[in-house]
Order: C-alpha cells, then sequence, then structure tokens
C-alpha cells in the first residue's frame, strides 16, 4: 500500500472516530440538558408536552383544541399544527417561550403533502414520474417553503401501499409496489431533512400512516384491516422502514387496527417492531383524534385507551387531548407509571433540541425568507417540471401531439378549471394562483385560436355533490345538462380534433373520499357518448386522483392523457404536453382494472394452484371479465417508441457472494427523442413460501434520440433476491429465477438463471 493511501484510510478512521466522540459529547450534553429541564416539570408539564393541537383551521375532523393560547401559557401544549406564516408562528411561539413557565418552544407541523404552498403534482402522479432526483427535489422544494412559513414538521411521507382505488387515500401515496415505494420514501425524507433537521430550511418528515393504512378493507376509508405477518413483512413494510433507515424524525400512527389492536395503541407495532428492530428513535405522533378514536374501536375506556397508547410507544396525541385530561390523575392514582410519561416527554424535548429550539425557539421565523422563497420562480418552473414528468399517456392513435393548425374545440368542465388544478391536500395553495389548461392555451396561442364548450358539470349527483361540497366549491351551470351538451356538440362539429378534459373533483379523491364506483361520474360519460357520435376524433385528458375504470374509454378514445392533478402549473404542462413540446414518459405505479369487481388487482400477485386457462372451466378466472387490467404497472406510452432487444447475462449461475449482470439493448424505433424507464423484475420460481409472480428489483431512466440504441445494465446480486420467510427472517433460497426486463410490467423479456 502506498504513503498516501495508509494516510487516507488512517485519516477516515480517525475522522470517523472524531466524528462518533463528537455525536456521543453531543448526545450526552443533550441529555443533561433535558435531564436538568425534565427535573423542573411537573406531571402537567410533562403531559403538555404531550398535546399536539390544531390551531388554524380545520381540514380532517372536528377542532377539538379550545382555548390553546391559554392552554400554551401553562404548559399544556407541546405542539402545534395548522398554523403557518412567520406572523402567526411567531405569536404562538412567543407565548410559549415568554409566558409559559419553563418557556419550552413549541413545535410546528402541517400537512405538507406535495407542495406547501407552490403546489406540485398529487403524490400518486409525482410517483408515476419514476425520477426519483425529481421527486427528492420536489420535497426539498416544499419544505425549504414550509420552514420559510415557520414550519418545522410535515406530515409527509405518506407510505401506504395501496391496492385498491376506491381508497380515495391512493392520490397522496405512491401506488402499489414495495420496492418503488421504498425508494421514493428514502428521498423524500432526504429531500424534506437534508440529512440535518436543524438547518433552517428543512423540515422534519412525518412517516406516515404507521402502519398498513392502505389496506382498508373495500377500500373504505378508515375501515379494518388484517393481514397476515408474511404479506406485511414482505409486501406493506418495506417503505416505512426503508424511510424509518433514511432516518425519518418522526412517525404518525395510522387509524386501522392491526391484529386487532389500533395501530395507536398496538404495542407490537410500534416498542417491538419500530423502535426494537428498525432501531427508530424519534418522536411516534397519533393521527387526528386517534387515541379518543379508540373507544369507538371498543378496545377500553378513556384510561384505559390512554394506558395503551402510551404503553405501545405513542409519544404525542394529535388533537383529542385524551393525554392531558386523563395521565395526570392517572398518575395519581396510579393507574399509570410515570416513566412511560417521562420517556414520551422526553423524546418530544430531544426532538425540539435537535431543531435547535432551545438555543434560538424563532430560527425558522424570518419574514425575508416568506417573502424571497414563497412561490418563487425555480419553485413555478419546478412544479411545471413535475407535473410534464408525472404524466402518464394511456393510449395513442397517433392523435397527440396535437396539430396547432387543426382546428381544435377543447371541451369539458376542467378546461377553464383553476380549482380542482391542485387536487386534494394541497396544503396552504392558494388555487387562484394556479393556470388552467384554457389560460395557458391563451397565453400560449392568443385568444380566439380555438373553440370552448364547458360540455358538463363535474357531477351531477346529488347525493355525492352534498358529501363533497361542504366548502361550497363544486358549482353547477344554470343551464341543464342536455343544454350544456348541445353546446358542446354544437362546438364540436366546428372543430376537427376534440380535446375533452374530464376527471374528478379535486375532494373526489382523498381522506374520507372512497368510491365504490370508480369510473368517470355519468354525466360526463354521456357527454362523452355524445362527442363520440360526432365522428371526430376525440383526445381525453384526464385530471384525477386515483386509477379509473376506463373500459368504454380505451374503446373510444383516440388517445388518452392521465394528469393526476398536476398542481399550479397544470395548464402549462398539460398545454407542453398535448401539443409536443414536452413528450409525456410517465409510467404506472398503480393497475387500472377494467372494472371494479377486480379489485384488488395488482402486478406483484401470487399464482394459484390453477392458474388461469382459457380452456380449462376450473381455473382461476371470472366469467365476465379478463383477469388482465386495463393498464398494467409500469405502463405508459411516448410521443416515440422503444424496442428491447435479448436479455444478455454475464453467467446464468448466481454465487451467495457473487454478482452477475443482465444488459438489454433499448432502441428508439420512433421518430422523435424520448424518455423510457426500463424496469427490472424478478421472479423465484419455487420457495419455502409462495412468491410473487413478478417483483420489480430495479429501473433506469434513459433518453433516447431517435434511432438511438442505450444498452442498459443490471446487477444481479443474492441482496435483492431475499425475501421474509414463515419465521420471518430476510432470506435468499437457492434455486431457480426468472428475470425480466421490459418497459411496463406485462411487456417483457425474460431470462433464467441459478442462485447456487
Ligand atoms: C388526518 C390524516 O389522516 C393525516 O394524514 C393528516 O396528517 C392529519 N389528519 C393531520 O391533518
Amino acid at each position: 500500500m502506498n504513503k498516501k493511501a495508509t494516510f487516507l484510510i488512517l485519516f477516515s478512521l480517525f475522522s470517523t472516530i472524531l466524528f462518533a466522540q463528537k455525536a456521543a459529547t453531543d448526545e450526552a450534553t443533550m441529555d443533561r440538558f433535558i435531564d436538568d429541564l425534565m427535573k423542573k416539570m411537573t406531571v402537567e408539564e410533562k403531559v403538555g408536552q404531550l398535546n399536539l393541537a390544531a390551531v388554524g383551521f380545520d381540514v380532517t375532523g372536528p377542532i377539538l383544541n379550545k382555548g390553546v393560547d391559554e392552554k400554551i401559557k401553562k404548559g399544556l401544549v407541546g405542539a402545534v399544527f395548522n398554523t403557518f406564516t412567520p406572523d402567526a408562528v411567531q405569536k404562538l411561539q412567543e407565548l410559549a417561550v415568554t409566558q409559559s413557565r419553563l418557556k419550552i418552544p413549541l413545535l410546528f407541523g402541517y400537512d405538507v403533502i406535495h407542495g406547501h404552498k407552490t403546489i406540485y403534482p398529487i403524490p400518486l402522479g409525482l410517483s408515476t414520474s419514476w425520477n426519483l432526483d425529481l421527486i427528492e427535489r420536489t420535497a426539498r422544494a416544499a419544505g425549504e417553503e414550509a420552514s420559510a412559513d415557520g414550519l418545522n414538521w410535515v406530515f409527509s411521507p405518506m407510505l401506504d401501499i395501496a391496492r385498491d382505488p376506491r381508497w380515495g387515500r391512493v392520490s397522496e401515496g405512491s401506488g402499489e409496489d414495495p420496492y418503488l415505494g421504498s425508494e421514493i420514501a428514502k428521498v423524500m425524507v432526504r429531500g424534506y431533512q437534508q440529512d440535518d433537521i436543524a438547518k433552517t430550511n428543512s423540515v422534519m418528515a412525518c412517516v406516515k400512516h404507521f402502519a398498513l393504512y392502505g389496506a382498508s378493507e373495500a377500500g373504505r376509508d378508515y375501515n379494518t384491516t388484517d393481514m397476515s405477518k408474511i404479506r406485511m413483512y414482505n409486501e406493506y413494510l418495506p417503505p416505512y422502514k426503508a424511510a424509518v433507515e433514511a432516518g425519518a424524525a418522526t412517525v404518525m400512527t395510522s387509524f386501522n387496527e392491526i391484529d386487532g389492536i389500533p395501530a395507536t395503541g398496538n404495542k407490537w407495532l410500534l416498542e417491538d417492531l419500530l423502535r426494537r428492530d428498525w432501531g427508530f428513535n424519534g418522536l411516534v405522533v397519533t393521527d387526528y383524534t386517534a387515541i379518543m378514536e379508540m373507544v369507538h374501536h371498543g378496545v377500553g375506556n378513556s384510561e384505559q385507551v390512554c394506558e395503551l397508547a402510551l404503553e405501545a410507544g405513542t409519544d404525542m396525541d394529535m388533537v383529542s387531548e385524551y393525554f392531558i385530561n386523563n395521565l395526570p390523575e392517572m398518575v395519581k392514582t396510579g393507574k399509570i407509571n410515570i416513566q412511560f410519561i417521562d420517556k414520551a416527554c422526553r423524546r418530544v424535548l430531544e426532538t425540539k433540541y435537535k431543531l435547535g429550539l432551545f438555543e434560538n425557539p424563532y430560527r425558522y421565523i424570518d419574514a425575508k425568507r416568506a417573502e424571497t422563497e414563497i412561490l418563487n420562480d425555480a419553485k413555478l418552473a419546478l412544479s411545471k417540471e413535475a407535473a410534464v414528468k408525472s404524466m402518464v399517456l394511456l393510449k395513442n392513435n397517433n392523435l397527440l401531439p396535437l396539430n396547432a393548425d387543426k382546428k381544435i374545440a377543447f371541451i369539458g368542465p376542467l378546461v377553464a378549471d383553476q380549482r380542482n388544478m391542485l387536487g386534494n391536500w394541497s396544503g396552504a395553495g392558494n388555487w387562484k394562483k394556479s393556470t388552467s389548461i384554457q389560460m395557458a392555451l391563451e397565453q400560449q396561442f392568443g385568444a380566439g385560436k380555438f373553440l370552448y364548450a364547458k360540455g358538463c358539470n363535474l357531477i351531477e349527483d346529488k347525493e355525492m355533490l352534498k358529501k363533497i361540497n361542504n366548502g361550497g366549491v363544486v358549482s353547477r351551470d344554470k343551464k341543464t345538462p342536455q343544454e350544456l351538451i348541445d353546446e358542446a356538440v354544437q362546438t364540436a362539429q366546428g372543430a376537427d380534433v376534440i380535446v375533452a378534459v374530464l376527471g374528478e373533483t379535486f375532494n373526489m379523491s382523498g381522506e374520507a373520499a372512497s368510491r365504490s364506483d370508480i369510473e368517470l361520474p355519468e354525466n360526463q360519460q354521456e357527454l362523452l357518448r355524445a362527442l363520440k357520435k360526432t365522428g371526430k376524433p376525440i383526445a381525453l385528458v384526464l385530471i384525477n386522483g386515483r386509477p379509473l375504470a376506463l373500459q368504454w374509454e380505451d374503446d373510444n378514445m383516440d388517445a388518452i392523457l392521465e394528469s393526476w392533478f398536476p398542481g399550479t402549473k397544470a395548464g402549462d404542462a398539460i398545454v407542453d404536453v398535448l401539443f409536443g413540446k414536452a413528450i409525456p414518459s410517465g409510467k404506472l405505479t398503480m393497475t387500472f382494472p377494467r372494472n371494479v369487481g377486480q379489485i384488488p388487482i395488482y402486478y406483484n400477485h401470487k399464482n394459484t394452484g390453477r392458474p388461469f386457462s382459457e380452456t380449462q372451466k376450473y381455473t382461476t378466472k371470472y366469467l365476465d371479465v379478463s383477469n388482465e387490467p386495463l393498464y398494467p404497472f409500469g405502463y405508459g406510452l411516448s410521443y416515440t417508441t422503444f424496442s428491447y432487444g435479448d436479455i444478455a447475462l454475464d453467467k446464468t449461475n448466481l454465487k451467495k457472494s457473487g454478482k452477475m449482470t443482465a444488459k438489454v439493448a433499448v432502441t428508439n424505433t420512433g421518430k422523435q427523442e424520448g424518455t423510457e424507464t426500463v424496469q427490472l423484475y424478478i421472479r423465484d420460481l419455487v420457495g419455502t413460501v409462495t412468491r410473487p409472480v413478478k417483483e420489480l428489483k430495479g429501473f433506469r431512466q434513459i433518453s433516447l434520440k431517435a434511432g438511438e440504441t442505450q444498452t442498459v445494465s443490471f446487477d444481479i446480486t443474492e441482496e435483492i433476491l431475499k425475501f421474509y420467510n414463515i419465521d420471518l427472517e430476510y432470506v435468499s433460497e437457492p434455486g431457480d429465477f426468472k428475470l425480466f426486463i421490459g418497459g411496463n410490467s406485462r411487456d417483457v423479456k425474460e431470462a433464467t438463471f441459478i442462485l447456487e
């Protein structure tokens, strides 16, 4: 070894030791500080630290927190959420640090889900970009904006694997796949926290909803979940685990039960799995009123549920105030051991210490930053970039991109809409700052260039309208449905091409927005049928928050572009894609069913003992619909086409300690440049437990010029072949494997190998 190498090794060893020593000293200093502080605290004040109060406005439940200012002064509040802007935060923080006895600063949290004031596509949309760098940049930008607005904690990422598009909250997550979900989890945590929560422009992430909320039975929100441990470990837990390993500072418990015990009071989940097995040492907060809701679940009265939650490892009580109303008395009567309160209180104080709030409680308050960082040009440009890269082209009979020389009629209630572009959970986003499609068209092409008609209301169903419309934001036109359709048909008659812009209102997906029918609303379908009768080619642009059942549309439309709820720059992004200034490259991260009866439908399912056969009656199938989805996981078209060569493996036998390389040549066979996401799947053919028919294990995104070929290579190691066996050990099992590479989970090239 030469001198330089020896020096480098010694230097890195030395700095590692120094770093570890410094960390230990820092921790010891923190521990001493907290010991001293806790010695001064009354039981009430300790419990006060466990109280997370909603101050501001109500989003997901009744506001139960009354007289919060007084409580802050008495030291009965540890953190607040729904309060932002430097002024508002300053006011509450001042109450805490000047008027409460021990002057303990507050944490400030908020639902920053896909942007704070600049809104990016809904998380499901971001995931369909398959662009980890982009997703990290949006999280980072959201964190920067939120922290410039006084916040230090965001309730994101939502990492619930979801296979049921009836569940409205699929819009908030990254879809059905544990591998992709885990990759996204890591970059989102990194984006928010920037590897240092003490930075004034970073925020703490909150992993939610721990755990399994995405498996609510029948897709009905807040419903029961029940699954085997082996499914949990292999299919649902990986993204949460990845986020914890990436250093997420906080975790939120979910509303649902697991093995019959609500997550908030589930000791196995919080203490054994999260803290012991995964080594999480941050803060656990409940979801909105989840402690109180345990009474409805039927696991005890108010005192019993507090005991369950606290002893299970829950630290903070979001909104229910069950902790502050019960725990002090329970200590007096010996119903709870103070050591559990101490533990939770310490974790809250540690979090504040790590954020640097004891040094300077106002460190996130800087009106100048708010002025320069919120909705600035860079963030708006990112909003457009993200919206473009999230769109998925589901069908195209050469209609897109549009030729601007043609006469085009833009029809539908979402053409001129700004309100719905942001989607659900658009935090502090102001829809008046979003661009509608019509605004973008007029800006780019001038006002008189295209034809426009509304065609229908977003929904006519009065019952649904009542349910989703408590803010009065979905309006209905004064014209009758028939008048609207007639007008649209007449407009369409004068055009060469129709672009129909349809979908959901922002509050038809998201929390408390489950649907048992996931087709387009009936009145929108009526409009489409009428337009179809004109015989003109139709491009359908969808704006919505979940996979929809689009069989009729697939059969009858010439092109379908899924643009999700695209965010602040929606109109600009959609217009760029429609006219070919930008080329769609998104790929689905949730399977699109043909009809609701196929749900749950997901690509990484198991085989059965009676695999599907066209000719054999007693095999797994429906009588009235195929087993195949309409659009599979990983699917999405471009304005160009790609072809895949055969897979070349450098060996066919892989040693456990070894590495194998799989290569495939991908060619752009179309006429323009495009981006392709090359996907790697494996199948473990024989296991001690049954294994999925395909599992995503890697992907690469490449850009290819027309006619260009690139070879993409993947390293295969034992690590990616591991799974949890019946004893929940993470192992690989020697034997035969299949390996698939392709542009989606269905259309793949195949090779086989053996793990020795
Ligand atoms: C309830 C939702 O389930 C959760 O995602 C959100 O963070 C909280 N409400 C706070 O608003």
